[in-house]
C-alpha cells in the first residue's frame, strides 16, 4: 500500500510469520531522502545502506540527503527533489534504486519469511530503477496493478542478469505508432561493479476482471507467475467499470454484472491467485482457498496497525471513527489524476474535506503522476491534472481532468508524516484510501485501546483467537 503505508516494519511483521509481507515502492526515492533529510534518528536507513552492494553510490545518497531537513515553525522542510522524467539525473536514478534497496532491506532483517513489493503500472518513468533496487535487495515478490502490466516478467529476467533494459512509455498526443521508451543499464548506473546474478522475483499481476488474467498469461514474451484478483471494494485505486462509467446519486461508479469476476476462468489458468477486496475475514480466507485461491490480499485492515506507515493521528482518528459508526469512504472517479476511481476515506483536516481541497494553492512539485505528452515542438513534456488549472490547459490537458483532482503525491507523503511544510507555513495536508472494510476494523481491536498490531490482524485471519471492538 503506497505511499509508505505498507512501510518495512509492515511487511516485516507479516512477513516474519511465514505470510508474503508487500512493501510499497511507490515514490521510495521520495520517502527516503525525506526520512533521511529528518536524520534518520533510529539510524535504521543507515543501516541498510551500509548494506548497499555499491557502497560509494550509497555514501552520495546519505551525503546528498541525510540531516538536510529546515525547521519550519517545528516542522521539518524539504528540500526539493528532481521530478521522474525519461531522461532522469543520475542523482535521481540512484536515489531510486537505492529507496527501492533500502524497503526492501530493512522488509527482510532477521527472519526467512517472503518479502514483496509493490508498483503501479500507470507510474512508469520510475519503475525500472525500482525494480532493479528491490532485486537488489533479493526481493521475492514483485506485485504490479493499475494498467496492464505485460513487460515486467521479461525486464525481471534480464535485470536479473544485470542486463541493460527498455520500456515502451506511454505518450499523451502523440502520433499513431510513435513509441517513446525509457531505459536502464545496470552497468552505467553501479559503475560496473562486478555483482553476482540476482534472485529472479516471482511477479503477480494484480488484476480485475479473467480477461485482463489470460491476456497477461497468454503473453509470449513471458507471463506472470501468478495473480492478485481484486475487487471493487478494496482501498486504494479500483479497475474502472466496463463500458461506460455511469455514476450512482453519491457520485461512485456503478459496477455491473460485466464486472463480476469469472474466478473458474482465472482458475483455469492453472497459475496461483489471491482475492482481494473485503476478504479480510478467516470465513473469506476459508472460502477462498476452498474455491481454489492459495490466499488472500489484505490492506485495509493493516492500512491503520501499529506497524503501518500512516500518521498515528490518521490511524487514531479512523479507529475513533470506527468505533463512533462513522468511518466512510467515498469511491472517487476524479480524485486521482491517473484517471482510475480512487477510494477516499472521510476525514477531517484531510484533502476529502471540499474545503480543504479548495484552499490548497495547487502547484505539483513532486511528480509521480505526471504524465508524458508531446508537445506541439516535439519535445515531450509532462502534466498532471492536479497541477495550476492554466499550466495543465496550456499543456493541451483537458479542463474538466483537472475538477476534483487531487496532488495525491503531495497527500500520500503527508499521510505517512513527511509532508511539505511550504515556504508561507502551508502545511500539505494528507488524504486517505481505504477500502470499504474500514468500517469492520473494530474486529480486530482489542478491548480498551484504539490500536493494534500487524499480529493482532493475523491471529484472527489465520483463526488465533479473534478479538471485538466493544460497540462494533
Ligand atoms: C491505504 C491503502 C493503500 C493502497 N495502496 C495500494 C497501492 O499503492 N498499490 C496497489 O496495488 N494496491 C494498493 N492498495 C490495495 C491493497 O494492496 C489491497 O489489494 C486491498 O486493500 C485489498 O482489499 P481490502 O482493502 O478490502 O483489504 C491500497 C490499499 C489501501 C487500504
Amino acid at each position: 500500500m503506497g505511499v509508505g503505508v505498507s512501510s518495512w516494519q509492515l511487511a516485516r511483521a507479516v512477513a516474519r510469520t511465514g505470510e508474503l509481507g508487500v512493501v510499497s515502492g511507490t515514490a521510495s526515492a521520495v520517502t527516503l531522502a525525506r526520512r533521511l533529510a529528518l536524520g534518520d534518528p533510529d539510524g535504521c536507513l543507515e543501516d541498510a545502506l551500509d548494506d548497499f552492494p555499491v557502497p560509494a553510490m550509497a555514501q552520495r545518497v546519505r551525503d546528498r540527503y541525510l540531516g538536510t531537513a529546515r525547521d519550519a515553525a517545528g516542522a521539518a522542510r524539504f528540500r526539493g527533489l528532481p521530478r521522474p522524467s525519461l531522461d532522469p539525473s543520475s542523482a535521481l536514478t540512484e536515489l531510486t534504486v537505492v529507496g527501492n534497496f533500502v524497503e526492501v532491506r530493512l522488509a527482510k532483517a532477521g527472519h526467512d519469511g517472503p518479502v514483496g513489493i509493490n508498483y503501479l503500472e500507470k507510474i512508469q518513468l520510475p519503475t525500472l530503477a525500482s525494480l532493479y533496487g528491490a532485486m537488489l535487495a533479493g526481493v521475492d515478490y514483485v506485485l504490479m496493478g493499475a494498467g496492464v502490466p505485460a513487460r515486467i516478467p521479461a525486464l525481471l529476467d534480464r535485470l536479473a542478469g544485470h542486463e541493460p533494459v527498455a520500456m515502451p512509455v506511454t505518450v499523451a498526443d502523440a502520433e499513431r505508432g510513435e513509441q517513446t521508451t525509457i531505459s536502464f543499464d545496470p552497468g552505467e548506473v553501479t559503475g560496473e561493479v562486478a555483482l553476482p546474478p540476482l534472485h529472479r522475483p516471482r511477479f503477480l499481476a494484480i488484476v480485475s476482471s479473467a480477461t485482463m488474467a489470460t491476456f497477461l498469461a497468454r503473453n509470449a514474451a513471458g507471463g506472470p507467475d501468478g495473480f492478485v484478483v481484486e475487487t471493487p471494494v478494496a482501498g486504494g485505486h479500483n479497475a474502472p467499470p466496463r463500458g461506460r462509467l455511469r455514476l450512482d446519486a453519491a457520485g461512485e461508479p456503478v459496477y455491473g454484472p460485466r464486472d463480476e469476476l469469472d474466478l473458474e476462468a482465472i482458475a483455469a489458468l492453472g497459475l496461483p491467485y489471491w482475492l482481494a477486496g473485503g476478504y479480510a475475514t478467516p470465513e473469506a480466507l476459508t472460502a477462498a482457498r476452498e474455491a481454489g485461491a492459495t490466499g488472500i490480499q489484505v490492506g485495509t485492515a493493516f492500512a491503520f496497525c501499529e506497524e503501518s506507515g500512516l500518521a498515528p493521528e490518521l490511524k487514531a482518528a479512523t479507529v475513533q471513527a470506527v468505533r463512533e459508526r462513522n468511518a466512510t469512504v467515498h469511491t472517487d472517479p476524479k480524485a486521482s489524476p491517473t484517471g482510475y476511481p480512487f477510494k477516499v476515506l472521510r476525514a477531517a483536516g484531510t484533502l476529502s474535506e471540499p474545503e480543504t481541497y479548495e484552499q490548497r494553492p495547487r502547484l505539483c512539485d513532486v511528480g509521480y503522476l505526471r504524465e508524458p505528452y508531446r508537445r506541439p515542438d516535439g519535445e515531450v513534456g509532462y502534466r498532471c491534472a492536479a497541477e495550476p488549472v492554466e499550466d495543465y490547459v496550456r499543456k493541451g490537458g483537458d479542463p474538466a481532468d483537472t475538477i476534483g483532482a487531487r496532488c495525491l503525491c503531495n497527500a500520500l507523503v503527508a499521510n505517512i508524516g513527511l509532508g511539505q511544510v511550504r515556504r508561507d507555513g502551508y502545511v500539505e495536508p494528507p488524504l486517505v484510501t481505504a477500502g470499504d472494510d474500514v468500517a469492520g476494523l473494530g474486529r480486530f481491536v482489542p478491548p480498551g485501546t484504539n490500536r493494534y498490531t500487524a499480529t493482532d490482524v493475523l491471529d484472527h485471519l489465520l483463526g488465533v483467537g479473534g478479538t471485538q471492538l466493544p460497540g462494533t
